[in-house]
């Protein structure tokens, strides 16, 4: 996170807190983010994208009150996909009309809550779900703003359990073979549907902005068609969000100014070529917004060198507290926080304390020779998808997240305790 300097003690401080405070007052582990990090970077996308643009954080990569406020009073519009993200969102005070549903495969009670709240959008994933959202808002007695989710056929190149826009993948509609232009076809004759615009999410943890350009053009390109074909102009398109942050030296991430830069120049240029009137963009980042913003500290338990190897040092999280190293190979890197040390630095792997050996918080990490049991070290950038992903694995309580700010800590998700455990277990 930006804002964390080294006293001359060498412990980190965040937000103007130190972190042996964080962690003798709230206890380890626990995810520190930094709001007034998070707050420029909500104002950065904001600002890029300008008036003509709107900007939903994806809720699924972490999602609290705390977050909605923020995000509220920055401007930022909000995607959620799922019943539990709509009444997070709508406890905290985020106005429906900037909440936009998300799912490819919403209940009817998801569907019925969303319409009923009044929520700005629903992006619609499926045939079935054209009818279903139609039935619903019809029998409701409302008129849905949706949008239509394209597969626009690109290989992003990330992950491929993060990859969305090729073919065989579960999301949305192809444009392929005319689909999403029957989808249209279908959703334009349903009064109960007011279809706002076209839809397109092509993966996560990007960092080049041609996959962008290439769905770009081939969303208006379905405008086009739609306009030849009814005589409408959609007036919106969302391209999504994707865009990768940096988890080691290695990556390079495009800033909010440029990725707007791209994408408004490629949708201009088309609309042009197209002869549209350029639509209202909008896109959805989550990582790039809330990534960076947060980091996990852990106190190290056991230090154990395996020789010719490396050493391993486990910490009192693992898995249950980031699962993205387990599931997709997710690089980080790790510091040592709570003191000085003028060690050389040694080769260790970072794990957890869960029963398996797949339990690696960092890979690949070095840190300095005499790291101890009782040193705390902090992982950067699990802003996004570490809590939201956290799990109860061997019965771990879940971490708190705590926001500092101008020399102030505060528990905004409190950590989970044994009655949380028994209460959902009733024997
Ligand atoms: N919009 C849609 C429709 C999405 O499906 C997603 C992410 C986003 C926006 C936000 O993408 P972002 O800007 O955060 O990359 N658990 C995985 C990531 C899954 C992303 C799912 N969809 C991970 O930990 O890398």
């Amino acid at each position: 996170s930006r804002t964390v300097a080294r006293g001359e003690d060498g412990v980190a401080t965040v937000g103007g807190v130190k972190v042996t405070e964080l962690a003798e007052r709230f206890g380890t582990p626990a995810y520190v983010m930094d709001e007034a990090d998070f707050r420029a970077r909500c104002r950065a996308w904001r600002e890029a994208f300008g008036r003509d643009a709107d900007v939903f954080y994806a809720g699924k990569a972490f999602l609290s009150r705390a977050i909605v406020r923020w995000l509220t009073e920055e401007g930022l519009n909000l995607d959620v996909c799922s019943e539990g993200e709509l009444a997070t969102a709508l406890a905290a005070g985020m106005p429906a009309d900037r909440i936009a549903l998300h799912g490819n495969n919403k209940s009817a009670r998801e569907i019925e809550r969303a319409v009923e709240a009044g929520v700005g959008r629903i992006v619609l994933d499926s045939f079935q779900e054209i009818a279903r959202v139609a039935g619903i808002a019809e029998r409701l007695g409302r008129r849905q703003r949706v949008q239509i989710r394209v597969t626009v056929g690109v290989e992003a190149h990330t992950h491929e359990f993060i990859a969305t826009a090729h073919e065989d993948q579960k999301f949305g509609i192809a444009l392929a073979e005319g689909q999403a232009a029957e989808a249209v076809r279908r959703a334009i004759k349903l009064d109960s549907l007011e279809l706002i615009g076209i839809h397109s999410h092509i993966g996560s943890q990007i960092f080049d902005t041609s996959g962008f350009e290439v769905a770009a053009h081939r969303v208006v390109g379905l405008l086009k068609d739609v306009r030849d074909e009814h005589g409408v102009e959609l007036p919106e398109i969302d391209l999504g969000g994707g865009l990768g942050i940096a988890y080691t030296s290695d990556d390079d991430p495009r800033e909010p100014a440029e990725i707007a830069a791209a994408l408004r120049e490629i949708v201009t240029r088309e609309c042009a070529a197209a002869g549209l009137a350029v639509p209202r963009i909008s896109v959805e980042p989550g990582r790039a917004i809330v990534g960076p913003t947060a980091f996990t500290l852990y106190e190290v338990g056991t230090v154990k060198p395996l020789r010719g190897l490396r050493t391993y040092v486990s910490v009192d999280g693992g898995m249950s507290d980031n699962i993205r190293t387990a599931l997709y190979d997710a690089e980080y890197s790790v510091g040592l926080v709570s003191r000085a040390s003028t060690a050389e630095p040694m080769l260790t792997r970072v794990v957890g304390k869960h029963c398996e050996s797949g339990d690696i918080v960092v890979k690949d990490a070095f840190l300095p020779a005499d790291v101890a049991p009782g040193d705390l070290i902090a992982v950067p950038a699990t802003g996004a998808y570490c809590r939201s992903m956290a799990s109860n694995y061997n019965h771990a309580l879940r971490p708190p997240v705590l926001a500092v700010h101008e020399g102030q800590a505060r528990v905004i998700v409190r950590r989970e305790t044994e009655e949380d455990l028994l209460r959902l277990d009733i024997g």
